[in-house]
C-alpha cells in the first residue's frame, strides 16, 4: 500500500480476526507510536494509549463488551483512554518537558505554560472531558491509518461499560478513564458472510461529502 488512500480503501471493520496470527511487537508499538504523533490541541495529549495482547485479560471484557466477540478475538485490543487530571501540574509537566525536549531555558516555556492553564481553568471543568475525548480521537485516526498502511485490520468500538474497563484495567488510579477501543489483527482466511458485505464501503458520494465553495 502506497498512500492513505490505498490503506483506507482496503481496510474495513474486521469482524473475524484469525486468532492464530499475532501482530508484531514492531507494528504494535508503530501504531501506538502513529497515534503519539498525532497532532492534538497546544501538544497536550491528555490521553494515553494502552495495548493489551493476553488473550486471557481480554477474554475477561467480554461481557464488558457487550459479548461483541471480534475485541476479545484478535490478535491485540488498543485501548484509549482520557486522563482525568487535566490540572496545573499535568500542564507544568508538559511545559517543562517543551523546555527539556528542545534545549531551551528552564521557564522559558512559563508564559505558553501560563495561557494554556488560563484557558483550561477557566473552562467550564465538566467540560474537559468531552475536550479531552477529541484529542484522543484525533490519534485513533492516525492508529487506523497505521494499521491499515501495514495491512493490519482493525475494529473500533465505542459499543463498551467504560466504567467496567477503568475498573477491570485498573486505570481508574492511573488518573485515566476509557473512551474508545479498537481491535488489530489479521482478517480469517475465509471471512464470514457478514465479513464479506461489511468489506463493501458504504460511503456518502464524495461529490455530497466535499462541498466545494
Ligand atoms: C467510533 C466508532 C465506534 C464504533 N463502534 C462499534 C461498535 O461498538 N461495534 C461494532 O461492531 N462496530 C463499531 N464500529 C464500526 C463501524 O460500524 C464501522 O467502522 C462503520 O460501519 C464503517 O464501516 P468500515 O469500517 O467497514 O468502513 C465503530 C466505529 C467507529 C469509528
Amino acid at each position: 500500500m502506497h498512500s492513505i488512500h490505498d490503506a483506507l480503501t482496503w481496510r474495513f471493520a474486521t469482524h473475524a480476526f484469525d486468532t492464530a496470527k499475532k501482530v508484531s511487537d514492531t507494528d504494535i508499538d508503530a501504531i501506538a507510536e502513529a497515534g503519539n504523533l498525532m497532532p492534538t490541541a497546544y501538544g497536550l495529549q491528555p490521553f494515553r494509549i494502552i495495548s493489551i495482547a493476553d488473550d486471557a485479560k481480554k477474554a475477561k471484557l467480554l461481557e464488558a463488551t457487550y459479548g461483541q466477540t471480534h475485541y476479545v478475538e484478535n490478535s491485540h485490543l488498543f485501548v484509549l483512554a482520557i486522563r482525568t487530571d487535566i490540572d496545573a501540574a499535568m500542564i507544568s509537566e508538559y511545559a517543562r518537558r517543551i523546555e527539556t525536549t528542545r534545549g531551551f531555558s528552564e521557564g522559558s516555556a512559563s508564559a505558553f505554560e501560563d495561557m494554556m492553564l488560563g484557558d483550561i481553568t477557566n473552562r467550564p471543568q465538566d467540560s474537559l472531558p468531552a475536550w479531552a475525548t477529541k484529542q484522543a480521537y484525533l490519534a485513533l485516526g492516525g492508529m487506523i491509518a497505521e494499521a491499515s498502511l501495514r495491512g493490519i485490520d482493525s475494529h473500533v468500538a465505542e459499543g463498551f461499560m467504560p466504567d467496567a474497563y477503568d475498573e477491570m484495567l485498573g486505570l481508574r488510579e492511573k488518573n485515566l478513564h476509557t473512551v474508545v477501543i479498537m481491535a488489530v489483527g489479521y482478517r480469517a482466511a475465509s471471512p464470514l458472510d457478514e465479513q464479506r458485505k461489511s468489506a463493501v464501503k458504504v460511503r456518502v458520494p464524495k461529490e455530497e461529502m466535499h462541498i466545494k465553495l
